[in-house]
Order: C-alpha cells, then sequence, then structure tokens
C-alpha cells in the first residue's frame, strides 16, 4: 500500500499526539481499514495504555528487529478494535533504532496494512528522524499557541528536508473561548498562517476524551470530538468533507 505511512509530530512536548494517533485509528478502523499503530516514543511510551494492553506487551520493535521474536509476536492487537494493532516503541531508550533500520522494519510490515501510523516522541531530535524516516504522510499536531506553532514550523522543515511531502495540520486542544481570551492570535486564520502548514483538522478541547484516552476507554462510548477525527480519516483517505471548527 503506497503512500499511507503517516508519522505523528509535534514540536513542544504534550501537544496531543498520542491521542491523535489513538483517535484516528480507531476512525480509520470504523471506516473499515486494518491500521498499524507504532509507537515510536522509546522510553516514553504510552499507546500501550491507552489500548489498553499494557499487561499483554512482551516484545517491542527493537526485540523483532534482533531476531527476539518474530514481527508478528511484536505486533498486538488492540482489546476493542479488532483491526487495530499496536507494535511498541523499545522499552529502553537505549534500544531507539536508526532512522535505517526502521525504514526496514516499517517495509516489512506496510503491505499487511492500510494504514501505519507513527506516534513521534516531541520534538527534532533522534527519535524523531527515526519515527520520520519510513513516513509518506505527516501530521503535525499543534496548540494554537505561540511557542507550540514555532515548535511546529521547525518540524515541518525538518520533515520537508526528510523528503515527506504531504504534511498537514491539525490544531489540538481548541477552545473558542479560551482562545478570544488569550488573544495571541485574532483568528484561526492567523494560527494557520503563522504555522505555514495546510490545516486538516481542529479537534476541540475535551475533558471527557482525555478521561475515555487515558483510561483505555476508547471505543467503548461515543464523543462528540470523535466526529472530529472521522473526518480527518476521511479527509486523510482523499474524499472531500467538509472541517468542523
Ligand atoms: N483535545 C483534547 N482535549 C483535552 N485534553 C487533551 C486533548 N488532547 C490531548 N489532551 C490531553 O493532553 C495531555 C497530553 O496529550 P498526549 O499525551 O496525547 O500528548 P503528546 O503530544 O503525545 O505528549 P508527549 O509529547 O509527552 O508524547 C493528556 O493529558 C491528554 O489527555
Ligand atoms: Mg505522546
Amino acid at each position: 500500500m503506497m503512500n499511507n505511512v503517516i508519522v505523528v509530530a509535534s514540536g513542544k512536548g504534550g501537544t496531543g499526539k498520542s491521542t491523535v494517533c489513538i483517535c484516528l485509528s480507531t476512525a480509520l478502523v470504523k471506516q473499515g481499514k486494518k491500521v498499524l499503530l507504532i509507537d515510536s516514543d522509546s522510553g516514553m511510551r504510552g499507546l500501550d495504555i491507552m489500548l489498553d494492553i499494557e499487561q499483554e506487551l512482551l516484545f517491542d520493535a527493537s526485540d523483532a528487529v534482533c531476531g527476539n521474536c518474530s514481527f508478528a509476536e511484536a505486533v498486538y492487537k488492540s482489546r476493542r478494535n479488532d483491526d487495530l494493532y499496536l507494535m511498541a516503541a523499545p522499552f529502553d531508550a537505549e534500544n531507539e533504532l536508526s532512522p535505517s533500520v526502521f525504514r526496514q522494519l516499517v517495509d516489512t510490515v506496510r503491505d499487511s496494512f492500510d494504514y501505519i501510523i507513527i506516534d513521534s516522541p516531541a520534538g527534532i531530535g533522534s527519535g524523531f528522524v527515526t519515527a520520520a524516516a519510513p513516513a509518506d504522510r505527516a501530521l503535525i499536531v499543534t496548540n494554537a499557541e505561540p511557542t507550540s506553532l514555532r515548535g511546529g514550523v521547525k518540524v515541518r522543515k525538518k520533515l520537508e528536508s526528510a523528503g515527506v511531502k504531504d504534511i498537514r495540520l491539525v490544531i489540538n486542544r481548541f477552545d473558542k473561548k479560551m482562545f478570544k481570551k488569550l488573544g495571541f492570535y485574532p483568528d484561526l486564520d492567523a494560527v494557520i498562517d503563522a504555522s505555514q502548514t495546510q490545516l486538516i483538522a481542529v479537534v476541540p478541547f475535551s475533558v471527557e476524551l482525555s478521561a475515555i484516552i487515558q483510561r483505555g476507554e476508547i471505543g467503548v462510548g461515543s464523543n462528540s470530538a470523535m466526529e472530529v477525527f472521522d473526518r480527518l480519516a476521511r479527509r486523510l483517505d482523499g474524499q472531500r468533507v467538509p472541517l468542523i471548527i
């Protein structure tokens, strides 16, 4: 499958990359896609908790590469979604994969999935370079504030020089009232301008969503923010669906 390896990155930490990865993957699965999520945040993994399979993990990506297990054994089925799978980042940061090894790893599994979503560590360090190496496309997750956006621009430049062509912006944790009150930008257009990146989704601030994700309960109930991810999934799939803001 071409062009469906997507890295989710950000300049600053905590903008919501892992949350976006989980919600987007869930939305893609709902639309009939088979999805592999790769946690690429070595030493700081979190997706296993968010998918409620923390207890089941025995092997991580570095085990598959070293031959401690087969590739299949390093891929775990999520508890609540039959077509959603996870490959965990190396449990120890010192086992971080090199960009070329990670690219080879993704190449071995890419034909088995409709989408591969890679959760990058924040910033433009070695972990990010590895996470981005196999990517055809990227989502930059930012909050509507200056430091977060500046980080996003740096990440975009790195992605571009690494040859990733299709780069889109996700503005996360957006709260209209708070945005007005803070007054960093007159409107969302100014945020998009500052990001220098084409917008693909605006995710509302939602305490409810945050709680669902942290409890590993994605897919159990419904949440209004999920509508945004359904649309994001369709837009990534090339469908013409309007944004909701
Ligand atoms: N749309 C949202 N509304 C409310 N809270 C959110 C939203 N998105 C993320 N959060 C919360 O923000 C915090 C950081 O989110 P998350 O872990 O997804 O960020 P991250 O970018 O992966 O962080 P890191 O850089 O540490 O990997 C979490 O507590 C999460 O629940
Ligand atoms: Mg994260």
